[in-house]
C-alpha cells in the first residue's frame, strides 16, 4: 500500500467550535482530531451523545467546515459536498415530493450523466432491491414507515458506489431482523468493492461486526480521540460465528469499559503520555492484554 493509498482521508487537527448563544462562552465541540482512513479501510467512530460524531462526519462530506484544521481526500482539502462521497444521514434526507425510485435514480443520474434513461432505472432499482424495497418504487415517502424511509437514504447512498461512504447512524431505525439483513449486506458491498466508509454507531457489536478500527472519542465538549482499537477478528465475518474468536469479547469488554466508565474521565485525567495527536492504537487480546500498537509502526488492520 503507497502513502497516499494509506492516507486516502487525512483528519489534521480537526476542531470545531459553535458561538455561545446571547453573547455568551464559545462551545468547543471537539478539538485536536487527528487520524487516517486508508483505502478500503472501514472505520467506525463510537462516543457519548454530543461529542461531536455528526459534526466530523459533516466536515468529510463537505457540509461543514472546520473550526481549525483540515480534512483531505486523496490529498485534496474537502471544501464541499461531492458525489465522490456518498452519506447516509442520522434522520433519512428524501425528497418528499419525489417517488422511492426518483429519490435514487436522480442521485444516480447525476453521477453517471452518460447512462440512459433505461441504464440509470435499472441501476436504481437494483440497489432498491438489494435493501428489500421492490414494490415500493413508486411510493413517496410519506407513504413508507421510518424504517423503508431510512432503506431508500440507505440505497441512494450505495448506488452511487462513492469512493468514500459516509454513515451516520444507519441502521438506527430499523428494526433488529431488517438491521441484520442490512449489515449483512454491507459486508458483502464493501468486501466485494474494497468499500472505504466511515461509519457513526452506538452499537459495539455492529462496530465489531464492520470495522478494522474503532476510533473511541471522550465526552465533550472539547471532546477527543481517545483510542484506536484494531478489530482483529478475521474476515469474512458473520453475526453467527464472530462470537467465537477468541479476540472478541476482549475488544467487546474493552469497549463497552470506555463507554461506561472511562470516556467520562479521559479528557480530564488522560493516561501519561497520551497525545491527541497520536492517539494510542490498541489491540484487545484474549490474555487480557491490550497491546499498544503506535499508528506510525502499526501495519495493515489484520497484521499479525
Ligand atoms: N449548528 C450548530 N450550532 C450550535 N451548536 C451545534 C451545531 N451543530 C452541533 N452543535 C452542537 O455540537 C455538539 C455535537 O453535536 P453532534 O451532532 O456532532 O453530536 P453527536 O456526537 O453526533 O451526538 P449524537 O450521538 O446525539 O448524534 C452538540 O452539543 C450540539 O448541540
Ligand atoms: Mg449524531
Amino acid at each position: 500500500m503507497t502513502e497516499t493509498e494509506r492516507r486516502f482521508v487525512q483528519v489534521d487537527g480537526l476542531s470545531r467550535s459553535f458561538p455561545g448563544e446571547r453573547g455568551g462562552e464559545a462551545l468547543t465541540v471537539f478539538e485536536q482530531v487527528n487520524f487516517s482512513i486508508a483505502r478500503g479501510e472501514f472505520i467506525c467512530v463510537i462516543g457519548h451523545s454530543g461529542c461531536g460524531k455528526s459534526t466530523i462526519l459533516n466536515i468529510l462530506a463537505g457540509l461543514d467546515q472546520p473550526s481549525q484544521g483540515v480534512a483531505l481526500m486523496e490529498g485534496r482539502e474537502i471544501a464541499g459536498p461531492s458525489l465522490d462521497r456518498g452519506v447516509i444521514f442520522q434522520n433519512h434526507s428524501l425528497l418528499p415530493w419525489q417517488s422511492t425510485l426518483q429519490n435514487v435514480s436522480f442521485a444516480v443520474a447525476a453521477r453517471h450523466r452518460d447512462w440512459s434513461r433505461a441504464q440509470v432505472l435499472a441501476h436504481s432499482r437494483q440497489y432498491l432491491d438489494l435493501v428489500g424495497l421492490n414494490g415500493v418504487e413508486d411510493r413517496r415517502p410519506s407513504q413508507l414507515s421510518g424504517g423503508m424511509r431510512q432503506r431508500v437514504g440507505i440505497a441512494r447512498a450505495f448506488a452511487i458506489e462513492p469512493k468514500l461512504l459516509l454513515m451516520d447512524e444507519p441502521f438506527g431505525a430499523l428494526d433488529a431482523l431488517t438491521r441484520g439483513t442490512i449489515q449483512d449486506e454491507l459486508v458483502r458491498i464493501c468486501q466485494q468493492t474494497t468499500q472505504t466508509a466511515f461509519m457513526i454507531t452506538h452499537d459495539v457489536d455492529e462496530a465489531m461486526l464492520l470495522a478494522d478500527k474503532i476510533l473511541l472519542m471522550t465526552n465533550g465538549p472539547k471532546a477527543r480521540i481517545a483510542e484506536i482499537v484494531e478489530v482483529t477478528l478475521p474476515r469474512p465475518r458473520s453475526r453467527s460465528t464472530v462470537i467465537f474468536e477468541p479476540n472478541y469479547y476482549p475488544i467487546r469488554n474493552h469497549l463497552v469499559d470506555f463507554l461506561v466508565s472511562r470516556s467520562k474521565t479521559f479528557r480530564d485525567q488522560p493516561p501519561t503520555g497520551y497525545d491527541p495527536r497520536h492517539p494510542p492504537q490498541v489491540r484487545p487480546q484474549a490474555d487480557g492484554s491490550v497491546a499498544p500498537q503506535h499508528p506510525a509502526t502499526s501495519g495493515a488492520p489484520h497484521d499479525p
